[in-house]
């Protein structure tokens, strides 16, 4: 029954969707699922690939790897990696650089042998950029493609550096960064100025090639994405809900990402629920600006057409609500 009920909850999630108590549950959740894998993999002497990202959303879990491998003696020695992206044009020393980022995070920390990192280069010449994505490209099936690759959202629903208008099957290459996506980078650079206008990324097509891909998101400042990749149409303008297409992809949320979702932010559109007054203001606002209508106008067909009904039927009519 309850699994029912969740199915129904859910009807308007276009993919499987994880919620956690908070980041750090979700993370450790990532990190023992990439823990699992190494390990799998080392008993079968094979290696394990993972597509790994940057940002500030995947710092937990690789905080947690960096743990396991300290306290409870996980070895990477058999871990293949291939990050994302990279911005353009950039020195890999440079504090701003992935490579820096994923160094100072996860690979100074653990045995990984660093002939088995690759992340994009962003010192090339302009012309030697095409061959060089190619190869990357290359290298990722030579070595029997991502297992697991893991991913954060930006505002503009990018994956990677995958800006809106990108096509669902691209491959990795030079692209041109979202204003936005430059704006919520300024901190980092000290200015929007100082931020590359360009970044070397894995396509949608190459994510799409992963055997498992995770997109963690937390906080409230990701929940209007969220719904957007998770419910909306599928669409370039939010590469995420290319996501929707994948059979192998799964969403883990805090619940302030998670908040906008059909079943958080207007539950009575999929289930019955428990009438509080703050949950019934909430609903008759809104139901009026739904229907650009003033609260005192709204009917009881309103109600019951917009999934209210339960609400006019136990507290109605609808006139004294309204009032109330
Ligand atoms: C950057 C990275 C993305 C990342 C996004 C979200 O643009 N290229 O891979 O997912 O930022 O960042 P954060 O996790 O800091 O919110």
């Amino acid at each position: 029954m309850a699994r029912l009920n969740l199915l129904e909850e859910t009807r308007f999630e276009k993919l499987p969707v994880t919620i956690f108590k908070n980041p750090k549950e979700a993370s450790l959740s990532v990190a023992q699922r990439i823990a699992t894998l190494i390990k799998e993999k080392q008993q079968q002497n094979l290696n394990a690939v993972l597509g790994l990202a940057t940002g500030a959303t995947p710092i937990a879990v690789y905080a947690e790897l960096v743990r396991l491998h300290k306290e409870e003696g996980l070895s990477f020695k058999n871990v293949i990696t291939f990050n994302l992206d990279e911005y353009y044009p950039m020195q890999p020393n440079a504090a701003q650089s992935y490579v820096t980022f994923m160094n100072e995070n996860l690979f100074n920390h653990i045995d990984i042998d660093k002939n088995n990192v690759h992340i994009p280069d962003g010192t090339l010449n302009l012309e030697e950029i095409p061959a060089f994505c190619l190869a990357y490209e290359r290298k990722i099936e030579s070595v029997g493609g991502l297992d697991i690759q893991i991913l954060g959202i930006g505002r503009t629903g990018h994956i990677g550096f995958n800006e809106p208008g990108s096509a669902p099957n691209s491959g990795t290459r030079l692209v041109t960064l979202d204003d936005l996506t430059r704006r919520d980078a300024a901190r980092d650079f000290g200015g929007k100025s100082n931020v590359p206008t360009k970044a070397i990324t894995m396509g949608i097509g190459t994510i799409f090639k992963a055997k498992e891909i995770i997109l963690m998101a937390w906080n409230r400042k990701k929940a209007s994405i969220i719904k957007k990749a998770v419910e909306g149409e599928i669409s370039s303008e939010v590469p995420a809900t290319y996501l929707q297409l994948s059979d192998n992809v799964e969403f883990i949320l805090d619940q302030d990402a998670a908040s906008g979702l059909t079943r958080f932010n207007t539950p009575w559109l999929v289930k019955d629920c428990v009438w509080t007054e703050e949950l019934t203001r909430k609903a008759v606002i809104w139901l009026a600006n739904k229907l650009n209508k003033p609260i005192l106008k709204l009917t009881e067909d309103d109600f019951n057409n917009n999934g209210m009904a339960q609400l006019a039927t136990e507290q109605g009519p609808v006139y004294n609500i309204n009032i109330h």
